[in-house]
């Protein structure tokens, strides 16, 4: 078919031709080869799913056909090497591809608008040549291929983003602006680079085994938000105001900064944990209020939480590190009912632990102060805890 007859058949259908450019069929449509495609040519828009069968040998490009009102799937097709719809835009459905083990070509140049994205097992898929780039879509769940970026996908919002076991995916970079469900990534390259230079807001976010992340815009999480496992060295949340569930941030091993000026509350808990290199807690320097606990333990030699106004559920704070300074200060916010829960802070401890362990000093005894059941403050250790320390304990100074 011509380029010309593309634009000419909705004008013949108008005029009452015997020749559809809207085609319908209930159930699926199967095709077996690409003389199948070819026959739905005359469909700019198909209602009715598709599917490749499972023995297709012959590459698939499905021709003219601008819009799918359904589902276009392709499961189990182990000799495939190329799928494509030179102009299909809008897939009202699902886009499923499942185990297809030799696909290496995937050509959707026209396409924009597909409901949800659900592909798994695609070990010789290495890019998209989706020269539009998909940008609007509500579920994106990408697992097991060997795309080295998203590039073909930049949806500005999506409901469900989740992006799994890509060991070459090196970076993820999208305009997105929200997330209204969830988003996780995990079990990617870990070098992976990820970066939403204007996302606003989400609903809930985990990011596992990333490299480094970049977030500048967010300004709000509706639920929770957590890192677990990632290579990146710092993270900054500059506009992050209101997190309405947990924080987290647990065996990030190198992560040495956490940076978020404008945080004022956690609508539930707030852990630090297990980060190997992180020695200073000093970013949240608007934090007000915890709804939840609050649970922080490594290697830190300072946790400062100059606004902290109200701590509702259990405090958990041990570290290998001196804490003499800082547990002198949250003392203080225990004594006056800041800290409403059970109340632990503890330096110098062997094998730091998290809420509901009990801290041991280290072997070699070096500062113990712990808080007796009446809530004081007992100092075994004087010439450790230092002058200064006693007397802002004392006087609740710091
Ligand atoms: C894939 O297809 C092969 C052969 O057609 C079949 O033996 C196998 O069970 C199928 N696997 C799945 C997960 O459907
Ligand atoms: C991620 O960014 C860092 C710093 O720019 C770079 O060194 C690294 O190679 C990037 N990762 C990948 C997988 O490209
Ligand atoms: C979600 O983000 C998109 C793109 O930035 C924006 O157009 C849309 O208004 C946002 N929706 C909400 C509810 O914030
Ligand atoms: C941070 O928030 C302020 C105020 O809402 C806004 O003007 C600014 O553009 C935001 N910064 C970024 C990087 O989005
Ligand atoms: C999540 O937060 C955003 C931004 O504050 C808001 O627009 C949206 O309505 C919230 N969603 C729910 C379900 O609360
Ligand atoms: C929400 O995020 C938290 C922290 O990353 C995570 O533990 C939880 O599983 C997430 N929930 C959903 C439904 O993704
Ligand atoms: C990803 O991080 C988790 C910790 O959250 C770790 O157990 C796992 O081994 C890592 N996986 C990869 C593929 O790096
Ligand atoms: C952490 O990073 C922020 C900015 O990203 C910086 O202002 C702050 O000084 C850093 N803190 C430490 C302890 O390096
Ligand atoms: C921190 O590491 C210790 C020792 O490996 C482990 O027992 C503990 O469960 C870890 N904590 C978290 C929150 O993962
Ligand atoms: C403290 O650092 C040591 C040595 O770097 C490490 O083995 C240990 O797991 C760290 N502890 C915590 C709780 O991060």
């Amino acid at each position: 078919m011509s380029p010309l007859a593309r634009f000419v058949l909705p004008a013949l259908a108008a005029a009452g031709t015997a020749f559809a450019a809207s085609c319908s069929v209930s159930g699926t449509s199967t095709l077996q080869s690409q003389g199948d495609a070819t026959a739905l040519a005359s469909c700019k828009t198909f209602s009715g799913s598709i599917a490749i069968a499972t023995g297709t040998t012959d590459a698939i490009n499905l021709p003219n056909v601008q819009e799918i009102d359904g589902d276009f799937v392709a499961n189990n097709v182990s000799l495939i090497t190329s799928i494509g719809a030179d102009s299909l835009s809008t897939i009202t459905g699902k886009f499923i591809l499942n185990e297809i083990q030799v696909l290496s070509t995937l050509n959707f140049p026209r396409l924009t608008t597909v409901n949800d994205i659900e592909w798994n097992a695609l070990p010789n898929l290495q890019q998209l040549t989706f020269t539009s780039s998909v940008t609007k879509a509500g579920t994106i769940n990408i697992q097991n291929t060997e795309l080295g970026s998203l590039d073909g996908i930049n949806v500005q919002s999506v409901d469900t983003f989740y992006i799994a076991n890509n060991r070459y995916l090196s970076d993820i970079t999208l305009q997105l602006g929200n997330v209204s469900t969830s988003l996780i990534l995990e079990a990617n390259n870990p070098s992976v680079n990820v970066s939403f230079p204007n996302l606003i807001w989400a609903y809930n976010m985990t990011f596992r085994n990333c490299s480094s992340i970049s977030v500048p815009s967010l300004a709000s999480l509706n639920g929770s938000m957590g890192f677990y496992g990632n290579d990146i060295q710092t993270f900054a949340a500059p506009n992050l105001t209101d997190v309405g569930g947990s924080l987290s941030f647990v065996s990030n091993t190198q992560l040495t900064n956490i940076s978020l000026p404008l945080l004022t509350s956690l609508g539930g808990g707030f852990q630090i944990a297990n980060n190997t290199e992180l020695k200073i807690i000093d970013g949240f320097p608007k934090l007000k209020t915890i709804v939840g606990a609050l649970d922080f333990n490594g290697n830190f030699t300072d946790v400062q939480l100059p606004s902290l106004g109200d701590v509702r559920g259990a405090f958990n704070i041990q570290s290998s590190g001196d804490l003499t300074k800082a547990c002198a200060n949250f003392q203080t916010l225990k004594s006056s009912s800041v800290i409403k829960g059970s109340y632990v802070c503890q330096g110098s401890v062997a094998k730091p632990g998290g809420a509901g362990t009990t801290p041991t000093p280290t072997s070699s005894g070096a500062a113990t102060s712990k808080t007796g059941a009446a809530g004081r403050l007992d100092v075994s250790s004087s010439a450790v805890m230092g002058v200064s320390g006693i007397l802002a304990a004392m006087f609740g100074l710091l």
